[in-house]
């Protein structure tokens, strides 16, 4: 089967397109035929292989496939996999989803529902559950909340816009000018352009900040956050800090969060079955789209990789795969 390889970490120039065996399955794993798979900026760090928590997290590059959201249809089963048959229509997360065929725990997957295009389905796993578990979960989203999503135009945001005015908030989208109409379409009823205004020096207070771009620090948010507000940290702009002066700030952040009714909290996001369908029930119900910066094939992937190393995605980057 073809599928984008690398033998070390580097710039997406170290990845190749090659004829590599075909995967089986474990007792608890279903291989899937790939119709579509999305990019993430998890993707690039591991790409990178710096830095160390994700050398020691993930290990060094031998031979490794990038790629962990993808959609498409079940080739065969592991023979303790009860959920899926050959033929099921699936998305969620998987290994070396840059391939014709990817491996995926059972676990890890849902059905996608008829209506929903693959490409659509692979959009959604990191990205809308990362969006679906920093509001409900974590930031516990009320309806008729004050919510800011800091970094809302990019592929967390544009799903976590939706979801929060779904959950029946009032939504505050940051984001660049140029993304700030998409933003507005996606429902987001203020938009703070981040260049023309800084959204912790405003007037407005917020019950809940879903921040996706790291760059403003809890002690800072506090001033913006109502008084028993939460402030949920999912991502950090490439290259803004070192990982000491990261890890350095976090362990004061959350001890100072323990010591106040305001509340900061940082999470992993965990893909599901259940979230996968809740997500999966509102794309086809038409509530929440899928919002598809650009379509790449196969052998693109670098390119695609190397786009989403900007961290000026306008939404999801998707690899086709022919069907
Ligand atoms: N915790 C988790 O489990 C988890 C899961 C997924 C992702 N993440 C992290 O969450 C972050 C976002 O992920 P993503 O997939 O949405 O990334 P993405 O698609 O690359 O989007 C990044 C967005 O950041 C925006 N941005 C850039 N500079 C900004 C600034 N100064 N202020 C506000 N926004 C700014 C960009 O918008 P403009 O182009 O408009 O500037 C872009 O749309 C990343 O750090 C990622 O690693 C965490």
């Amino acid at each position: 089967m073809k599928a984008i390889v690398y033998r070390k970490n580097g710039p997406p120039d170290v990845l190749t397109c090659e004829e590599i065996e075909k995967p089986v399955p474990s007792d608890q794993e279903v291989l899937i035929k790939v119709h579509a798979a999305a990019v993430n900026p998890l993707d690039v760090h591991m790409l990178k292989g710096g830095p160390f928590i994700f050398r020691l997290l993930f290990g060094r590059a031998k031979l490794k496939r990038p790629g962990v959201d993808c959609a498409g249809v079940v080739a065969t089963v592991g023979p303790a996999v009860k959920k899926f048959k050959a033929g099921d229509a699936v998305f969620g997360n998987c290994r070396g989803a840059f391939a014709e065929y990817a491996l995926a725990p059972e676990s890890k997957l849902a059905p996608k529902p008829e209506n929903v295009a693959f490409e659509d389905a692979a959009a959604c796993p990191v990205a809308a559950l990362t969006a679906l578990q920093g509001l409900r979960k974590h930031g516990r989203i009320q309806a008729g909340q004050n919510v800011l999503i800091n970094g809302a135009s990019g592929g967390v945001g544009t799903f976590a816009v939706q979801l929060a005015k779904i959950f029946g908030a009032h939504v505050t989208a940051v984001c660049s000018a140029r993304n700030a109409d998409l933003v507005r379409s996606l429902g987001a009823d203020r938009v703070i352009e981040y260049a023309q205004e800084d959204f912790a020096t405003g007037a407005a207070r917020y019950d809940l900040i879903l921040d996706l771009a790291g760059n403003h620090p809890f002690s800072v948010c506090q001033g913006v956050l109502t008084p028993h507000g939460i402030h949920v940290g999912a991502g950090v702009l490439a290259g803004q800090k070192s990982l000491f002066a990261m890890f350095g700030g976090l362990i004061g952040t959350l001890l100072r969060s323990r010591f106040s009714s305001q509340k900061f909290v940082v999470f992993m996001a965990k893909v599901n079955r259940e979230d996968l369908t809740f997500v999966a029930e509102l794309v086809a119900n038409g509530k929440l789209k899928p919002v598809i910066d650009k379509k790449y094939t196969l052998v693109e992937a670098p390119e695609a990789m190397r786009y989403q190393g900007t961290w000026h995605a306008r939404g999801k980057l998707v690899i086709g795969l022919d069907a």
